[in-house]
C-alpha cells in the first residue's frame, strides 16, 4: 500500500473531524451553523456531508495537527496550508463553511470552503468556493463530488444525475433524490464521464438554470454525445434557478416531478438553446435557425423521433413537412 497517500488521507479525516466539531459545538462556529440552518440544511445533512467551519484565526488547524506529530513536510503536501516567507505555515481555508471532498472510496482528500459572510464579489480577491489545490491525493479532473455515497443509488435508479454545485447535491439527497453528483463547476473532464460510463448509462444533467448554467449544459451535452451509449436528458429550470434553490422555492414534491416529468430531450434542449437570441421575425435569422435544427437532426437516430421534430418545426414555422422532408435529405446527402 501507499503510505504516503495514507498518511495525507489521515490528516484530512483529522482535518475535517476538527472542522465539523467547531461547526457543531463550538462558538466561533454558531454564525456559520446558524447560515447554514437558514439555507435549509438540517443537523442530519451537516452530519451525513461531514460539513465543518474553519474559523477567522489562521492558526487553528496548524496547531493541531502539529500538536499530534505529523512532520512538517507532510503538513505542507496537504494542501491545507499556504507557507509565509520565514516558512510558517498558515491554514489555507479560514473563516469558510467546508465541504469535504471524498475520492471513490469515501475517504477525504481535498476540501472546498465556502464564504457566506459577506457575499461573494466578482473580484478574485475572495472566490465564493476556495479549493484545495492539486496535490498527491486530489486530482480534481478525477473527483465528483458525492460520486462514494451516490454510487449504489445510481444503479438502483440506473441514473446519475449531474449538478454544478455541493449545495444542489445536498439539497437534492434531502429531498430524496440520491443518486446525484457534482461536476464542482468546471466542464466535464474524460476521466469524470469515464466514472459515470463504469455506473450508469443515462445521465440527467441538472446544472444551474442561469445563462452559466445553460452554456455549461450544452458543453456537457456535447462531451457526452461523444460517448454514444449514453441516454442523456436535461434538466430545464427556469427563472434561472438552480436546483437547490428550486427545492427551497418549490419544494421537494414539486423538484421530484420534474425530474421525473419535466425533462427535456437533448434535441429539444439544443431548439430552446439555438433560438436564444434569434429574431424569428427575421426572414434570413429565421432560416439559419431552421438549417442549424436540420444539422442537429442529422444526429437522431431515431426516425420516428425526427419525424416529431420536423412536425414541430412545421408548425412553428408554417413551413410545409414536404419542404422540410426535402430540405433534411439534401443536408443528408451533403453530409454523407
Ligand atoms: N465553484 C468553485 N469556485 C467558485 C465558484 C463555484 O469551485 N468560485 C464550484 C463549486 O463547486 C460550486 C459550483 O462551482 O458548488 C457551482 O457554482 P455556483 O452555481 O456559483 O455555486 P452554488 O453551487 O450555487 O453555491 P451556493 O448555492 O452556495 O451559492
Ligand atoms: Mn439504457
Ligand atoms: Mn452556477
Ligand atoms: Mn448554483
Ligand atoms: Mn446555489
Amino acid at each position: 500500500t501507499d503510505s504516503k497517500k495514507e498518511k495525507l488521507i489521515k490528516v484530512h479525516v483529522d482535518t475535517a473531524e476538527l472542522f465539523h466539531h467547531v461547526l457543531l459545538n463550538t462558538k466561533v462556529g454558531e454564525e456559520a451553523l446558524q447560515y447554514l440552518l437558514d439555507r435549509g440544511l438540517t443537523r442530519e445533512l451537516i452530519e451525513t456531508f461531514n460539513i465543518g467551519f474553519a474559523p477567522a484565526e489562521r492558526t487553528m488547524l496548524y496547531q493541531y495537527l502539529s500538536g499530534k506529530e505529523y512532520d512538517q513536510t507532510l503538513l505542507s503536501e496537504t494542501g491545507l496550508f499556504v507557507e509565509r516567507d520565514n516558512g510558517e505555515l498558515l491554514d489555507r481555508f479560514y473563516n469558510r463553511i467546508m465541504f469535504p471532498i471524498r475520492n471513490q472510496q469515501g475517504k477525504t482528500i481535498a476540501f472546498s470552503g465556502r464564504i457566506f459572510k459577506v457575499e461573494p464579489t466578482d473580484g478574485k480577491a475572495a472566490p465564493k468556493y476556495l479549493n484545495s489545490p492539486e496535490t498527491y491525493l486530489f486530482n480534481k479532473r478525477n473527483v465528483l463530488f458525492n460520486y462514494d455515497l451516490a454510487r449504489a443509488n445510481i444503479r438502483r435508479e440506473k441514473e446519475v444525475i449531474l449538478f454544478e454545485g455541493f449545495m444542489d447535491v445536498i439539497a437534492s439527497w434531502d429531498a430524496g433524490v440520491k443518486n446525484g453528483v457534482a461536476s464542482m463547476g468546471t466542464s466535464l473532464t474524460n476521466e469524470q464521464i469515464h466514472m459515470l460510463d463504469r455506473v450508469t448509462d443515462h445521465v440527467l444533467i441538472a446544472y444551474d438554470g442561469d445563462n452559466a448554467g445553460i452554456e455549461a449544459t450544452k458543453r456537457a451535452v456535447d462531451l457526452l454525445s461523444e460517448e454514444t451509449h449514453f441516454d442523456l436528458d436535461v434538466l430545464s429550470l427556469n427563472e434561472g434557478l438552480d436546483p437547490d434553490e428550486f427545492i427551497h422555492k418549490y419544494g421537494a414534491a414539486s423538484y421530484k416531478e420534474m425530474l421525473a416529468h419535466g425533462r427535456d430531450t437533448v434535441f429539444a434542449f439544443k431548439m430552446r438553446y439555438y433560438r436564444k437570441g434569434i429574431n424569428l421575425q427575421n426572414e434570413s435569422e429565421r432560416l439559419a435557425y431552421i438549417e442549424v435544427i436540420l444539422n442537429e437532426l442529422l444526429t437522431i437516430t431515431s426516425a420516428v423521433e425526427r419525424e416529431v421534430y420536423l412536425k414541430q418545426l412545421s408548425v412553428e414555422f408554417d413551413i410545409s413537412l414536404d419542404s422540410l422532408n426535402t430540405q433534411y435529405h439534401q443536408l443528408y446527402e451533403q453530409k454523407r
